[in-house]
């Protein structure tokens, strides 16, 4: 006993020695390191002693993205490693909160839009560590619907919700980030999310996939060129987008070609084709139906000729509305509407088509909906068009049991149009394999094949 204490005791004050001797010397080593070392080192160093000093979750990122769409709001939480891979909250590989209706329905009164958010605020804040909040960003993009309000409505709800996020949100908040988001910068951010999905970013631009996005009210075309391309492309007049957007990311430097076509979305293009028929009668509409088309706050009438709808009668309405070979190109090559096609190449070799192609796709069964992914080709477009536009409409009741009532009378319409926009707008031969996306397997989940993603991408990106 006697001994083991008197030993432990040497053992304590033994170690006193270590420490009182060892102390001033690392501190003048650290003096000594911090004089010979150029900045850079030390600033490096001492970010890797910070690193090891806390958990390992520090290096994690956060980002809060609320998509504020025209049916409702929807708030995503996701969670990035230093490597920018997603990491899991919780089971889940983001959070993700939605509730109904949207910051357009509450036009008359912006202060109670802004407060909509709060609750989905609310959930996004209690998933981020307390000491990690000032430090993620939260960022708001506004689509369609309050895109459409106009006048001065719009800008004002997105006040209100800046306003709100300054005052009641522990987040990193920044007026720019509060925005309604146009085509462009949809198309943009979901490029990103597909080709990081797929594990292609930090890849030569040769090896990601375009992305074709046909939404209700404008398409985009996205896809990365070379930086030769990039260096050709038309100079924009003031005010409209620049057609290459550059993007740095995992490390590698993009030239995103990407063009929103407004009005050329699918819902616009039925008021687009229906506006060029002389009379009410289309020949793209099913035989049988007798009513009214509204786009825009704009009233269609609308009615089958006698005949009936024809697949072709109905294409060269479509090919007029298009304006394929009716506006002059001043560039060295043009899709549609006198539009710079961006070079083409290795970037647009696979090409990843979403939103209402996905859809229209499983609805009219050449596809399985059920799947996040499926293979087509523009031609099955055109063989389903030919189905669709024979039946009347009392038939197609029965014959397209999954598609929605209010959508079948413009299902011979919506089907060549898609065909149209892809053979004769993009170019794509008929035969041209490509993959129809809705979601993107990745560790075992399925992510929605959308903007949101990307958009926090971007924001983790520059502080990683
Ligand atoms: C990227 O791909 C292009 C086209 O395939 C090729 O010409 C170029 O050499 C590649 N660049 C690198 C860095 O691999
Ligand atoms: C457009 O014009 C080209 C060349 O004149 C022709 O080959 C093509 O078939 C036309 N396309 C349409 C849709 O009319
Ligand atoms: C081309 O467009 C102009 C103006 O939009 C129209 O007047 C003309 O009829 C069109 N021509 C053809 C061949 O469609
Ligand atoms: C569609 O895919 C789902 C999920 O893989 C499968 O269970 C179902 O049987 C498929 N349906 C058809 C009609 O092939």
């Amino acid at each position: 006993m006697q001994n083991n204490d008197s030993l432990s005791d040497k053992i304590i004050s033994y170690r006193r020695v270590i420490l009182v001797i060892s102390l001033p010397l690392l501190l003048v080593s650290f003096v000594l390191f911090l004089v010979s070392s150029p900045n850079d080192v030390v600033l490096s160093t001492s970010r890797k002693l910070y690193v090891v000093q806390t958990e390992s979750s520090s290096s994690d990122k956060y980002a809060v993205i609320f998509d504020a769409g025209s049916s409702g709001s929807r708030v995503h939480v996701f969670c990035f490693d230093q490597n920018l891979e997603l990491v899991h909250i919780g089971n889940e590989l983001e959070l993700f909160e939605q509730l109904k209706p949207g910051l357009s329905a509450y036009a008359a009164n912006p202060k109670e839009a802004a407060n909509s958010l709060l609750p989905l605020l609310e959930k996004a804040e209690k998933v981020v560590p307390q000491d990690m909040r000032k430090n993620t960003p939260v960022k708001v993009g506004a689509t369609a619907g309050l895109r459409q309000l106009g006048g001065d409505t719009s800008e004002r709800i997105l006040q209100a919700v800046k306003d709100l996020l300054k005052a009641k949100s522990s987040l990193e908040t920044n007026d720019d980030w509060v925005t309604v988001l146009d085509g462009t910068q949809e198309g943009a951010y979901q490029w990103v999310t597909i080709n990081y999905l797929l594990k292609n970013l930090g890849k030569n631009y040769s090896s990601t996939v375009g992305v074709v996005d046909l939404g209700g009210g404008s398409v985009q075309m996205a896809y990365a060129i070379s930086e030769t391309d990039a260096a050709k492309a038309p100079k924009t007049t003031k005010g409209e987008d620049l057609y290459v957007k550059e993007m740095f990311l995992k490390g590698t430097k993009y030239y995103l070609y990407v063009h929103s076509y407004l009005n050329y979305g699918l819902l616009a293009a039925r008021a687009e084709i229906l506006g060029i028929a002389k009379d009410a009668h289309s020949p793209c509409i099913l035989a049988g139906y007798n009513g009214v088309y509204t786009y825009g706050g704009i009233d269609y009438q609308v009615s089958a000729p006698s005949s009936g709808s024809s697949m072709n009668k109905c294409r060269k309405e479509v090919l007029k509305a298009l304006k394929v070979n009716n506006t002059t190109c001043t560039h060295s090559k043009c899709t549609f509407g006198g539009v710079w096609n961006g070079g083409g190449g290795d970037g647009q070799k696979r090409l990843y088509v979403a939103s209402f192609f996905f859809d229209r796709a499983a609805e009219v069964g050449f596809i399985n909906g059920s799947k996040p992914v499926a293979k087509a080709r523009p031609q099955d477009f055109q063989v389903a068009a030919q189905r669709a536009c024979r039946t009347t409409l009392e038939d197609a009741k029965s014959k397209y049991p999954d598609v929605d009532p209010a959508n079948l009378p413009y299902l011979c319409m919506d089907l060549v149009y898609q065909y149209t926009l892809l053979v004769d707008g993009f170019d794509l031969k008929p035969r041209k394999h490509i993959t129809l996306v809705k979601q993107v397997e990745y560790q075992n989940s399925l992510v929605e094949a959308a903007w949101p993603l990307g958009s926090a991408i971007e924001a983790v990106s520059a502080a990683i």
